[in-house]
């Protein structure tokens, strides 16, 4: 789905839902949402997505009137409902503000100001844009400095169909109007927040979001759900076609069925929940890369634009990689933070520096070398390569080609060649040559 037509998406999707929206678990939700929200009173709040304005309201009361409260959506029909609970109490809710609006253009509401808000709030609604990263860099430029956002997003085996229906859209290059599969973890949604330069105080889940606790399906269930979600669900009419909508019977069910383990499918209706809060030193505010291991019990952001990379083929890197070489990229010491550092292990392979790893996972994460503490050399397999906002370093150096595995080719990239370190000593010319 483009980020241009997702406001229209969204629109057709929510429209027929608005009338009943209220009576669906949503209410519940929104005061378990609420609950998490630091607020004092006097506060600004922006609820995005705000639909009926279950949290707006519930806002609305804990900032009180000295306060202010503005929420925006995209779908009129939601809004209406909002703006009638308003309009009934006006008294109680003077200080309640609604905007019919794109949130991924706030900029086209003049009432917004830039770094006005106290807290950002999210319901239930970030997956619906096509770029998380993008969308929530765009919602912080509204908060204050040391203002907070509030966002949710589903855990990977809630609203089950929805997840195979959007694998089953992305096989077939259809549009769907939310974009979820990237909400794997808690740590997924912790390295959204990270990558915009957000500090997270707590990522959570929170479980029983909609009432059902966890259920199980047969694999055989699929028709059911396909049925439910594509034959009478289809309200952005994306499976109108009825060629299309055979060919996403098939997938669905093979999609389905690779979720089922034993013959089982589980659904589990967990919710992650995360608070972010902007920076107050506005060059803190900007992450320009961050990563950690495989099992996420590391994490690190620096706030310093990585510079080159160095692929390194001495034994040690072979052995510690599995591989031929390690690539590392360069941070500066002062910018890097490690967010998550439970299992960080560090340990000294010769007398030349101290490597990290996890070690619960094994990741390698890191080398700093005696000579050089100020600078850190980061594994290029860690980094999160969205954070780098498609500016990838470059390898600028091989190294320690002297112990180079004979099975390994060197790339033809033009980057100096070294026997050892590229401290001083030329560059090696017969490495140059194809090996
Ligand atoms: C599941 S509802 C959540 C509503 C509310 N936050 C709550 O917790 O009850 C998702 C809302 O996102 C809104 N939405 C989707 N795309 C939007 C966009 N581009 N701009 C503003 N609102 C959008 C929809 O109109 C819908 O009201
Ligand atoms: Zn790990
Ligand atoms: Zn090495």
């Amino acid at each position: 789905m483009s980020a241009e037509n997702q406001a229209q998406f969204a629109i057709r999707f929510y429209d027929g839902k608005a009338k009943t929206y209220n009576q669906t678990w949503h209410p519940d939700y929104a005061q378990r949402f609420s609950s998490y929200l630091q607020l004092s009173a006097g506060d600004h709040v922006l609820d995005i997505a705000c639909g009926t304005g279950l949290l707006t309201f519930l806002a609305a009361h804990r900032v009180g009137s000295q306060g202010r409260v503005v929420g925006v959506d995209v779908t009129p029909s939601m809004l209406s409902q909002a703006k009638t609970r308003k309009e009934i109490n006006e008294d109680a809710y003077s200080h309640v503000e609604f905007y019919e609006a794109d949130a991924m253009n706030l900029d086209a509401v003049k009432e917004l100001k830039k770094e006005s808000f106290d807290m950002i709030t999210v319901a239930s609604a970030l997956v619906l844009f096509p770029d998380p990263q993008k969308v929530i860099t765009h919602w912080v430029t509204f908060l204050k400095p040391g203002g907070t956002l509030v966002v949710d997003s589903p855990h990977p085996r809630s609203f089950l169909a929805g997840m195979v229906l959007e694998r089953t859209c992305q096989r077939l290059k259809l549009p769907i109007p939310y974009c979820r599969c990237w909400s794997t973890s808690e740590h997924a949604l912790r390295q959204v927040l990270e990558d915009v330069g957000l500090e997270v105080e707590k990522v959570i889940t929170l479980e029983n979001q909609s009432g059902y606790g966890r259920r199980c399906y047969e694999d055989s269930d699929w028709d059911d759900h396909f049925v439910e979600k594509v034959v009478l669900g289809d309200v952005a009419r994306i499976f109108a076609d009825p060629e299309t909508r055979r060919q996403a019977q098939a997938v669905f069910k093979e999609e389905w069925e690779n979720m089922a383990v034993n013959g089982r499918v589980e659904e589990v209706d967990s919710v992650f929940l995360g608070i972010g809060r902007k920076s107050t030193d506005p060059q803190a505010a900007k992450t320009m890369l961050s990563g950690g291991c495989r099992c996420g019990n590391i994490r690190y952001t620096s706030s310093a634009k990585p510079t080159d990379i160095t692929n390194c083929y001495c034994r040690a890197c072979q052995q510690l990689s599995g591989s031929g070489f390690l690539p590392f990229v360069h941070v500066p010491t002062y910018a890097l933070k490690f967010t998550e550092s439970s299992t960080l292990k560090k340990i000294k392979l010769s007398h030349v520096g101290e490597r990290a790893f996890c070690s619960s996972c094994g990741s390698p994460i890191s080398m700093v070398y005696n000579d050089s503490l100020n600078s850190n050399c980061i594994t290029m397999g860690s980094v999160n390569g969205a954070s780098l906002k498609d500016a990838w370093p470059k390898v600028t150096k091989h190294i320690f080609l002297k112990e180079k595995a004979p099975w390994t080719i060197l790339p033809d990239d033009g980057a100096p060649r070294f026997d050892g370190f590229s401290d001083g000593s030329p560059p090696v010319e017969a490495y140059a040559k194809p090996q």
